[in-house]
């Protein structure tokens, strides 16, 4: 559906919070039979950030919101919007311990659980909330912890070696000329999202859940490693190609626009092989696309705010130019957003 004129808004205040410790691949070759040739050859990554307990999803959440509130002179939000696989508890979300620990006032706080495009679906939510009056200035807080739900042993290399914890932040504010002076503030021009979830099960984590019966986890389960994430890796990488590339694609060309036209892309980091197919799929010049995956893994819903806030560190955008961000991730689920600079 077409989006309202009436009111537009403006992401700005990207910030992020990397945990101190990193782990190298040559510190995960300790632990499991892998290599750093083997990892940096099939995902193009060197190292990640794991947190040193006691470090939860919320507490790093907390970290990047800091920053990002700070950045906007602690402006009183008036809504949440949390995304993350990896919730401190089973129950409920991050968004109220975000709302506490914070000391914000009551406002309402939304959990999103659509993995590696969390990030785009609470940028879509946040929007739309703006553009139909609902709420004004909106915190949305991208947050994982994974290190500490990874099977570390040699079962779980395929998976292990991938993913990093971390968090990243921004403000979802009505435009006004106010908003429009942060030096990193972006017009949210439009998105669009989707899912299949024929392929639940091909990127999944299957326990603690309710589809267990009579009890939800039990010694066994435990025994087979499946509280730990499984992924049919070749199967979910070929569909990211596809869908990063198509959805990118069908959005620009909604808004009459080519890569040509996108001074970067910032994609979801799973692997730097996919995101240097989807670049081809565009046909848009490889250092365009900002990849951040050497040093942090997938982060997951974290990853887009993480990869926003160094773009707008290190690159000087000018007026109006185009970021487009896209992601693909376990449910399926898939999604882009654009972004013009202001
Ligand atoms: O964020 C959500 C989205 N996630 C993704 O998009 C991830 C998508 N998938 C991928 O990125 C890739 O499929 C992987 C990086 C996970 C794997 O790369 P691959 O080229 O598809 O390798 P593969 O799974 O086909 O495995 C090739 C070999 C296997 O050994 P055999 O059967 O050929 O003897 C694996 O057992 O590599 C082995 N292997 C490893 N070897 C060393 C798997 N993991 C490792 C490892 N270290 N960590």
């Amino acid at each position: 559906m077409a989006k309202s004129d009436s009111q537009f808004s403006c992401a700005h205040s990207f910030s992020r919070h990397l945990p101190e410790k990193i782990v190298t691949n040559d510190d995960l070759s300790q632990r499991m039979d892998t290599s750093d040739e083997w990892i940096t050859q099939r995902a193009g990554i060197k190292e990640r950030r794991w947190v040193e307990a006691p470090m939860t999803t919320s507490d790093l959440g907390v970290q990047a919101a800091r920053q990002t509130l700070q950045l906007c002179e602690n402006k009183p939000v008036d809504a949440i919007i949390a995304a993350t696989l990896s919730p401190d508890y089973n129950f409920p979300g991050i968004g109220v311990q975000l709302q506490h620990k914070l000391g914000l006032p009551h406002v309402p706080a939304f959990d999103l659980r659509n993995q590696c495009s969390g990030f785009l679906y609470g940028l879509e939510m946040a929007d739309a909330f703006i553009r139909a009056g609902t709420y004004s200035r909106i915190l949305l807080v991208g947050a994982e912890v994974h290190s500490t739900g990874l099977d570390v042993s040699t079962r779980g290399r395929d998976i292990a070696v991938l993913f990093g914890d971390g968090a990243g932040s921004c403000i979802v504010e009505a435009q006004t000329e106010e908003s429009l002076n942060y030096t990193d503030s972006f017009t949210v021009i439009d998105s669009e999202l989707h899912s299949d979830g024929e392929f639940v099960k091909e990127l999944w984590c299957e326990n603690v859940g309710s589809a267990h019966w009579p009890v939800r986890v039990d010694a066994e389960m435990v025994a087979e490693g499946r509280i730990f994430p499984q992924m049919n890796g070749r199967k979910v990488f070929e569909h990211a190609v596809k869908r990063m590339a198509e959805v990118s694609l069908s959005l620009l060309t909604k808004h009459g626009l080519s890569a040509n036209d996108v001074a970067y892309v910032v994609p979801h980091q799973a692997n730097l092989r996919i995101n240097q197919m989807v670049g081809k799929q565009l046909k848009i010049a490889p250092e365009k696309v900002w990849n951040t995956i050497e040093k942090y893994g997938n982060t997951t819903a974290a990853t887009i705010p993480i990869g926003m806030s160094h773009l707008v560190e290190e690159q000087s955008l000018e007026k109006d130019s185009f970021v487009l961000s896209c992601a693909f991730g376990s449910g399926f689920t898939w999604g882009a957003g654009l972004l013009r600079k202001c």
